[in-house]
């Protein structure tokens, strides 16, 4: 635990490292390396995929992609250091899903590149990361953005505006077969360090929000469980947010506010209720959240945090014990603790928490959620939990590398 707060300087080396093991496994240096962080969502849960806001922002751990042009001309050679897999694309031929799973990320992103008569030549490629895999940190869209940007490398043609986390999102929608919105892939392509990211999924607009490092800081506590529910109610989620939009004739729930959605409380049923009044809300708590981070309203901002948690957990229902006891757990360390605000992020059912804390108190305060959190349930087989503070990272990026 204190070694994971501790290791923030860790993806300084990534880059060295991927270097190495690609020296290792294919016996000469890499041409290129892309880089692409992870990220947290601060607030705007599972209203991507409804048109709303959502505020997530770049965190230091990352996806390393080193690539150099292939023997093989119509060939690309892929290699996960963490799967401990390879397996090949045959360029000349159509490429579709397969296993195992994780391949499709790389895959889909393969996919659309051809499929816009983009040319690729034969490429070795070798993937390391430093994300931890299934926690809502999007090890996915990290991946399939590193890829996206090693391919524009090799093949010299750079996807224009928001044509790449575009594609990406499809890659992960119609490969992986997740039907993920738009946040994870923009964020990872446009993340700022120092910055949270305030996108618009309705018009796709961006506005980067200076994040005050000197006073705050953000955390992540892994709970490392992850629910069997969590694919397929995230897809239930979304085909009946689709659903009532549909009932109530709108392009998508973000056309509503609160006024209009009370007055058509008569035409959707109790539960399509609840999950609309989620959307509506939390689209006004995105805003309200910004506002009080301008204003350093700190103490306010945090509430907010608490306050998404909470409708998520109701009324949109896809939090977990394990989520809701971390955030219990952290509001009772409470400010006087440094946790200004707690939540659950990504899609639920598992994953991280994210808090708010006070710079000064970032390290005490993650070491104490995690042991009164893991106290409680020590005599229970359920994982333990562990977190670190993160610190925001710059968005996906390719380095030229000297070959020799
Ligand atoms: C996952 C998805 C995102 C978003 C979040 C919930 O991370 O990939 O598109 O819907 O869940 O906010």
């Amino acid at each position: 635990m204190t070694a994971d707060i501790l290791n923030n300087a860790r993806d300084e080396s990534g880059r060295d490292a991927v270097i190495s093991k690609f020296k290792k496994r294919f016996n000469r240096n890499p041409d290129f390396i892309s880089i692409a962080p992870g990220r947290v969502n601060l607030i705007g849960g599972h209203v991507d995929y409804n048109g709303g806001l959502v505020l997530p922002v770049t965190v230091n751990r990352h996806t390393f992609v080193a690539g150099a042009r292939g023997k093989d001309l119509g060939l690309l050679t892929v290699h996960s250091i963490r799967e401990n897999e390879s397996f090949v694309v045959d360029l000349d031929c159509p490429v579709s899903p397969a296993l195992p799973i994780w391949t499709n990320y790389v895959r889909g992103v393969v996919h659309g590149f051809l499929k816009r008569g983009i040319e690729l030549p034969g490429l070795e490629i070798l993937i390391d990361s430093t994300i931890p895999s299934g926690s809502g940190l999007s090890s996915s869209a990290s991946l399939e953005v590193a890829i996206a940007g090693i391919l524009e490398a090799a093949s010299g043609v750079i996807l224009k505006g928001n044509e790449k986390p575009k594609l990406c999102q499809q890659a992960e929608n119609e490969f992986a077969k997740v039907p993920c919105g738009i946040m994870d892939q923009f964020s990872v392509a446009f993340g700022k360090r120092d910055y949270m990211l305030l996108l618009d999924c309705r018009d796709e607009s961006i506005e980067q929000i200076l994040f005050d490092h000197e006073h705050l800081a953000l955390a992540v506590i892994n709970s490392h469980v992850r629910h069997e529910l969590s694919e397929s109610e995230y897809a239930i989620r979304r085909e009946s947010c689709e659903s009532i939009s549909r009932t109530l004739g709108l392009e998508s729930l973000r056309e509503l506010t609160w006024s209009t959605l009370d007055q058509l409380r008569d035409k959707i049923d109790k539960l399509s209720f609840l999950r609309a009044e989620h959307v509506v809300r939390e689209n006004e708590r995105t805003l309200k959240f910004v506002s009080h981070m301008k204003n350093a309203d700190w103490f306010q901002a945090g509430e907010v945090l608490y306050e998404s948690h909470a409708s998520l957990r109701e009324k949109f229902q896809v939090s977990c014990v394990e989520l809701d006891e971390l955030v219990g757990v952290a509001r009772q360390i409470g400010t006087t603790g440094g946790v200004l605000g707690a939540r659950m992020t990504g899609a639920g059912f598992g994953g991280c928490v994210v808090m708010l804390v006070k710079r000064e108190k970032a390290s005490d305060a993650v070491f104490k959620v995690v042991e009164d959190y893991n106290k409680t349930g020590a005599a229970s087989s359920r994982p333990r939990a562990s977190g670190f503070v993160v610190d925001s990272a710059e968005g996906a990026q390719v380095i030229k590398c000297n070959t020799g």
